[in-house]
């Protein structure tokens, strides 16, 4: 989907030539004497609109205004939350129609705020995206262009250009987590990072299973040892700041397909296994995004990508292995193998002198039954990175959720055979897994958000959702702000509700 911004007023728009004209109407719309305006009005009054967010009025060729088909929507109260539900209701629609252009009207609201623009935008492509890879005839996506119009352009340029930037990661991130394990390998996985290594500012360097076992992380091969396809330990750098400014690095869970292992899995929903990437998809879609943006600031990105399969090979439960960091492991359970490519990468990431660490990873299935599909679970040894990252998430309409990490959840790792348990009892298990990891984050700041409940959908509308793609920008961007203090950025941050970075300088 391509994208455009454009002044327009109320008045103007009407005389627009485009397929489709959507217009958000808010709750407190004020009047205006164009034709646009009186329709809405009337419309409104007679009850045939009402101003909820997502209800729509659809017409053709309406006298007065020059768009083939117009389509009011209501906007509500014109926060973001009620622009997305307004935008999706509305690109839904136009999706049966033959539209291939749309102007997407927001001058009917009262200065839409930069996270209404970013709503917005991040909504139409939402929309329209379409998973097509494996298909052999795929259908082509009718609607190609939006143009995103209101009275003034210029103070919403740059939120703009970002929400247009994160767009584009967003759908990154799902078009790999789509991708069946088969077409999406470690090594295929390595190949998009050396892809995106073309664009500027981007570096990629790739470790196979020799230079991962001189490292030493005997976890993340113990995990890799079952399966055919060797593993890929993938770096990636942007380098947007100054030289020697300390970066923020992302780790994000690879495992391009988990069977559990010897500890296998039942056989419903084993598919769904495939998304078992998602944090790392996350990771490529964010690096993609930052190419787009070009901001000032340097970040690492860390991906550790095998699968989990049985085999002659396969590590065994009780086997005991030592990880990077010299603590042994006793892998009571194999299917609990995120935490053990995760553990040694944590270690890794050390070497960066980071300001922070982020990993993301589809975790525990224990993550879906706290907190559904709705927020991601955060974990994390420091306030200031927490909170900013919880600040990231309601800016970006991809919020997540504050776990606990209380030393007591930790005594279900103690065992008799190593130094820790990669499992402890069912109760708790998103918290567990994340006291197992913050045992190798103990040198930075730390934070861990498990994505298994937030990542994809199951169902008839499976698939990846991009997430958290929305949170972990917008956090990286809030950091620029406070790395580089220049006139431009600090402009920049002028408007922004809440600044998310504002605290997060660990
Ligand atoms: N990838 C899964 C977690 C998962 C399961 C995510 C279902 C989304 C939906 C992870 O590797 C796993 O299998 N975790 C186990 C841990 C358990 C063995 C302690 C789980 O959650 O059951
Ligand atoms: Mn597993
Ligand atoms: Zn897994």
């Amino acid at each position: 989907m391509d994208f455009e911004l454009k002044t327009l007023t109320r008045a103007l728009v009407c005389t627009e030539k485009t397929d489709a004209l959507i217009v958000l109407v808010p709750d407190s719309m004020a009047p205006g004497g164009d034709a646009l305006s009186a329709l809405a009005e009337s419309a409104l009054k007679s009850g045939d609109l009402e101003a909820k967010p997502g209800k729509l009025l659809n017409a053709y060729r309406v006298a007065g205004i020059a768009a083939t088909r117009l389509v009011l929507v209501g906007a509500g109260d014109a926060s973001p939350k009620s622009i997305r539900t307004a935008v999706n209701a509305a690109m839904g629609a136009l999706k049966a129609s033959n539209a291939q252009q749309a102007v997407l009207f927001l001058g009917a609201l009262t200065s839409p705020s930069p996270e209404a623009v970013r709503a917005a935008v991040v909504a139409c492509s939402e929309a329209t995206y379409a998973y097509t890879t494996t298909k052999s005839k795929p259908a082509p996506a009718k609607l190609q262009r939006v143009c995103i119009a209101m009275d003034s352009v210029a103070p919403a340029q740059s939120n703009f250009d970002k929400a247009v930037g994160l767009a584009r990661g967003m759908e990154f991130a799902k078009e790999w987590a789509n991708r069946p394990a088969n077409h999406a390998t470690p090594t295929l996985l390595a190949g998009a990072a050396k892809d995106l290594a073309k664009l500027p500012r981007i570096k990629v360097e790739v470790l196979g299973p020799k230079e991962v076992e001189k490292l030493g992380m005997g976890a993340f091969l113990a995990v890799a040892q079952g399966a055919a396809e060797p593993l890929r330990l993938i770096v990636l750098r942007y380098e947007g700041g100054a030289k020697g400014e300390a970066p923020v690095v992302l780790v994000g869970k690879g495992i391009t397909f988990d069977t559990g292992g010897i500890s296998i899995k039942p056989a419903a929903e084993m598919d769904e296994m495939k998304f078992d990437m998602c944090g790392a998809a996350s990771v490529l879609g964010v690096f993609r995004a930052l190419a787009e943006l070009q901001p000032a600031l340097n970040v690492v990105g860390l991906i550790p990508a095998c699968e989990n399969m049985p085999g002659d090979n396969a590590v065994k439960p009780g086997d005991v292995v030592t990880s990077m960091s010299g603590q042994t492991i006793e892998i009571l359970n194999t299917d609990a193998e995120g935490r053990l490519v995760l553990c040694d990468v944590l270690t890794y990431a050390a070497r960066f002198k980071p300001r922070a660490v982020i990993d993301i990873a589809t975790l525990t299935g224990a993550c879906v039954v706290a907190l559904g599909g709705v927020r991601s679970g955060l974990f994390s040894n420091n306030e200031a990175l927490a909170q900013a990252l919880s600040a990231a998430g309601e800016a970006s309409l991809d919020p997540c959720w504050r776990m606990p990490l209380d030393d007591e959840y930790s005594e279900g790792l103690k065992t008799n055979f190593a130094d820790v348990a990669n499992v402890a009892g069912r109760a708790g298990g998103a918290v567990t897994a994340a006291k197992f990891l913050q045992r190798f984050a103990a040198d930075f700041a730390w934070a861990h958000l498990d994505i298994a409940g937030t990542a994809w959908k199951g169902g008839t509308a499976k698939g990846a959702t991009g997430r958290p793609v929305p949170l972990l920008l917008d956090y990286l961007l809030g950091q620029v702000s406070q790395a580089v203090p220049e006139k431009a950025t600090a402009k920049a941050r002028v408007g922004k509700k809440s600044a998310p970075g504002a605290k997060a300088r660990a």
